[in-house]
């Protein structure tokens, strides 16, 4: 097999524009784009930037160690891939390149219900590697119940349930484009698969949405009812919604506001994150994206108790501009930005990353 092509970055800071430079112009608003006025997207990165670090120094940082473990899986830095939609349309080996970049990372991939290639394909890209799947619920639950059946037949260790999408997201910048995700392309999983439906046209005071819309909490006791697998919820922003998801048997919940493409009134999803911790910090896993481009966020994420960070669109650029060794590449800067900044605050383990890391907000 040839060589994969040189990736055309090299520092994290230049992969947007590279990106920008060779992603077709539909996908490019596919990715970029955030719900409405995007208010809550760059909400996300005001966040980051608004918080500081309070490195301490003289702390024998000869040797880091990023080793965490994520639902009891080893991992080898507190990070993860974010499940994002049809990764076709950034390269023609979509998933599969991913996952095979996330497995010589030894990272956690978490892959979505829309992925381009199906569950299994991508499952033996990378047999070895840490996966989960990530469900969108489909219209009949018997049908959600054939793609967690198969997840859990193809090896992925855990369900993430997106539960911050009963819709899609009023997305203005794709209102004048034919939409990517509408059922005339067919998904990896199969023809029946469906996206979150768009918003609903021409109702009069009433709106009859999809019937996964219907959805309450007990869907997560349904779900735990046909799976061994843990679930995680994924796209909580509040303590009580984390509580309930505890309630209901979670064994993980991801703070998200979906990269702000969701509800775009929504705050900052970093902002969300001390209320979710404080509300179910001691009980389950609290992992978080959103926004998420250095290792300093990574690092103000876990300072505030997040067990791990997702990685979103920058691996969706990454795969355009390098396909898998562009993931590799960006999986690699990440990490040893991660280490390095580690080294200057003084930390030398994941573990020793607590409040007093987090430093007075600039603004
Ligand atoms: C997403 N996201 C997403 N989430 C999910 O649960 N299922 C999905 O299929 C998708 N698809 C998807 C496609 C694209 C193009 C993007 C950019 C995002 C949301 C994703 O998992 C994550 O929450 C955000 O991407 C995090 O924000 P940043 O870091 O990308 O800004
Ligand atoms: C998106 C959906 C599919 O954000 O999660 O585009």
């Amino acid at each position: 097999m040839a060589a994969p092509p040189a990736p055309g970055f090299v520092a994290l800071g230049d992969l947007e524009e590279a990106a920008s430079r060779v992603v077709p112009a539909e996908a490019w608003l596919y990715v970029q784009s955030g719900a409405v006025g995007e208010d809550s997207m760059r909400a996300n990165r005001d966040a980051f930037r608004r918080r500081t670090l309070r490195p301490r120094v003289l702390a024998d940082v000869s040797t880091i160690d990023l080793t965490t473990t994520l639902l009891d899986a080893r991992v080898s830095a507190p990070v993860f891939v974010c499940p994002m939609a049809r990764q076709g349309l950034f390269h023609p080996d979509g998933e599969l390149a991913t996952a095979r970049a996330v497995r010589r990372a030894g990272l956690l991939g978490t892959y979505s219900t829309l992925s381009t290639r199906s569950p299994e394909e991508i499952a033996s890209a990378a047999p070895d590697g840490l996966r989960w799947f990530q469900i969108y619920l489909q219209p009949e639950f018997s049908r959600t119940q054939e793609l967690v059946e198969r997840a859990e037949k193809a090896g992925y260790a855990a369900l993430v349930l997106t539960v911050d999408a009963p819709l899609l997201g009023v997305r203005d910048r794709l209102a004048a484009t034919p939409f990517i995700l509408d059922p005339e392309h067919a998904l990896g999983a199969g023809e029946g698969v469906r996206a979150p439906a768009r918003a609903p046209a021409g109702g009069r005071g009433r709106y009859t949405l999809r019937a996964e819309a219907a959805a309450t909490w007990t869907v997560l006791d349904d779900l735990q009812s046909i799976t061994r697998l843990p679930v995680v919820v994924k796209g909580i922003l509040t303590g009580e919604d984390a509580r309930r998801a505890v309630a209901h048997g979670a064994r993980g919940v991801c703070v998200s506001n979906h990269g702000g493409r969701q509800l775009d009134a929504a705050e900052a999803a970093l902002d969300r994150l001390p209320e979710v911790v404080r509300a179910v910090g001691s009980d389950v896993e609290v992992y978080f994206d959103s926004g998420v481009r250095r290792a300093s966020d990574a690092l103000v994420a876990l300072a505030m108790g997040a067990r791990a960070v997702g990685l979103g669109r920058p691996v969706l650029w990454a795969l355009a501009v390098g396909g898998e060794a562009g993931v590799d590449r960006l999986l690699s800067l990440f990490a040893s930005e991660l280490a390095a900044t580690m080294a200057l605050t003084g930390r030398r383990r994941i573990g020793e990353i607590d409040r007093t890391l987090l430093g007075e907000p600039r603004w």
